[in-house]
């Protein structure tokens, strides 16, 4: 399987890249991998932070949230920013650029009572509400009864149908992923309401982080900074070894992560 990994090289035959050096590839599931040089991109150690920073934060998840959030959604100082799945590796990151850019209110939804306590008291989120606990419309219109100009869909189907509803004139609305269809095997009920972008004049737009690398040094510059002044909280889940890693996986999908989902090797 394929994914994210970040490691230490212990062989090279390339210029570029010795023993030692830590380097982040896409080769994922494994102990070991052969990768050639423009597969692999060394990063610098960051005093107090693990290596798997380069995994969250400050890798594709970070590159996901940085860039959905300011070029997708159109992000601008004053908005009120709503993001789901908000307790997770995207979504807490989206949370907190919005709060440290000037957010007017930053909300988040996720599927438990301990992830609605972390949004708001560890991460700064404004409001957060557990999804499971009564239909989303009506818990967001509870804490946002202003409406909001932002909504980051990382889950999709009855939470971007109540994001639409909630939308002021001119919002914006980034498509990151929509969880909640990924195994379902007949098409989402919802949303049922796209007809209110038309009056509202309501941007919704797909996203994809590798069509954004050219943010990467503004991610790096940005988030880092905050890292390291401690503004922004980097939060995983990490589970210990390879024969883990399915379950892992698994876990991830049912929500049993705070922040990124990390295997360490
Ligand atoms: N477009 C892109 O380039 C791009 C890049 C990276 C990720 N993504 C997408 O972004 C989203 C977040 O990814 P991530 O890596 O940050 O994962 P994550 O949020 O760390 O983990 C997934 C979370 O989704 C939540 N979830 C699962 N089933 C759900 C449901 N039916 N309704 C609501 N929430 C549900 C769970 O949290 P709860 O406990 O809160 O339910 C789980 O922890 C995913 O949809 C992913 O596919 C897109």
């Amino acid at each position: 399987m394929d994914g994210g990994a970040v490691g230490q090289v212990v062989e090279s035959r390339c210029s570029e890249l010795e023993p030692g050096d830590i380097v982040v590839h896409g080769h994922g599931w494994r102990e070991y991998s052969v990768v050639t040089e423009k597969d692999a991109r060394k990063v610098q150690p960051i005093a107090g932070l693990p290596l798997s920073v380069y995994l969250g934060a400050l890798g594709m998840p970070g590159l996901t949230a940085y860039a959905g959030l300011l070029d997708v959604a159109e992000f601008v100082p004053g908005d009120a920013v709503f993001v789901s799945g908000a307790a997770g590796a995207v979504g807490s990151l989206v949370g907190q650029i919005a709060r440290l850019k000037g957010a007017s209110r930053v909300i988040g939804s996720a599927g438990s009572s301990r992830k609605v306590d972390f949004l708001i008291n560890t991460l700064g989120f404004d409001a957060a509400f557990d999804y499971k606990q009564g239909p989303v419309a009506e818990q967001l219109a509870e804490v946002a009864p202003e409406g909001i100009d932002v909504y980051f869909d990382n889950v999709g189907a009855e939470h971007l149908e109540a994001a639409i509803g909630a939308m002021r004139t001119h919002g914006r609305i980034a498509l990151c992923g929509m969880i909640a269809s990924y195994n379902e095997t007949e098409p989402p009920a919802a949303p049922r309401n796209l007809m209110v972008l038309i009056g509202r004049r309501i941007t919704m737009r797909g996203m994809l982080a590798v069509d954004h690398q050219n943010r990467m040094p503004d991610l790096i510059r940005d988030v880092g900074d905050w890292l390291r002044d401690g503004s922004l909280i980097f939060q995983e889940t990490v589970i210990e070894g390879l024969p883990n890693m399915p379950q892992a996986f698994l876990d991830m999908l049912a929500g049993g992560n705070v922040g990124k989902m990390i295997v360490r090797l």
